[in-house]
């Protein structure tokens, strides 16, 4: 159930253990997603575009419960290794997509890691259809995970955060600030979807906050470090 402390609990172990069990940590996942979208719009039958999916457990989610899903990934060595069938090689900003086209556009942890997620989100918009849906996660700069592989040491500085990583690690960390992470923040976030002219914001809350999750975004200051992930759910209304 969400949200539960047995839910986030649950998701927080398999995320621990996603090196070791990446499938059942991704398969979770998807289907804790799939279940958020469906408190909106049942999937059965609806054209719904993961924008960024990575490996496409989301997008075989989707489609395991009736709907026409379609990945759009630009990075090929983010995808599996037989990629499913509506996976399409493309950048979020330029989607190969009429206006419109979409029921659902989702996007999950994606929006940290472009320049630009302004526009990225009106992409996202200009795709869905009037009254169709735009499911939007990303985890803040200031949360305890917004370091990445590098958290909670970001707190102390990106750089410095990244050379310890990578002194303890032996290896090179995936993500630089300014390359491919960037510090998206919940209040500038939340203040931009609420000026914009062709969304409702539907609700905003912590992705995987067990209690009161739509409370903790609200708090100015405080939402900054406790909301961890902050899931959107937009409407397009023009
Ligand atoms: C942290 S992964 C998230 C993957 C998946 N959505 C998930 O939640 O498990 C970030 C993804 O964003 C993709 N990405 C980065 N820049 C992008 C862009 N401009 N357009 C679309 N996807 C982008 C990356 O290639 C990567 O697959």
């Amino acid at each position: 159930m969400d949200p539960s402390f047995r839910r986030s609990l649950t998701l927080f172990r398999a995320f621990m253990r996603e090196q070791a069990d990446p499938a059942r940590a991704y398969g979770l996942l998807a289907r804790d997603a799939a279940d958020q979208v469906e408190r909106y719009m049942k999937l059965d039958g609806r054209v719904v575009v993961d924008i960024g999916g990575g490996s496409g457990h989301f997008t075989r989610e989707f489609r395991r419960r009736g709907a026409h899903g379609y990945l759009f990934e630009p990075d090929v060595t983010e995808l599996a290794a037989s990629p499913g069938e509506g996976t399409v090689v493309a950048d979020g900003y330029l989607l190969p997509l009429a206006e419109g086209a979409a029921d659902v556009c989702f996007s999950s942890n994606v929006l940290e890691h472009v320049a630009d997620p302004r526009t990225f989100l009106s992409e996202m918009v200009r795709v869905t259809r009037p009254g169709g849906l735009i499911y939007v996660s990303f985890t803040n700069w200031l949360s305890p995970w917004g370091g990445h592989e590098w958290a909670p040491w970001h707190y102390l500085g990106a750089e410095r955060a990244r050379a310890r990583f990578e002194r303890r690690s032996g290896r090179a960390a995936k993500h630089r600030l300014g390359e491919n992470l960037f510090a998206i923040g919940v209040g500038p976030t939340l203040r931009h979807v609420r000026g914009r002219g062709d969304v409702d914001l539907v609700c905003a809350r912590s992705r995987y906050w067990p209690v009161l999750p739509e409370l903790v975004p609200r708090v100015p200051g405080l939402r900054e470090f406790a909301t961890w992930n902050l899931l959107l759910i937009l409407r397009r209304c023009s």
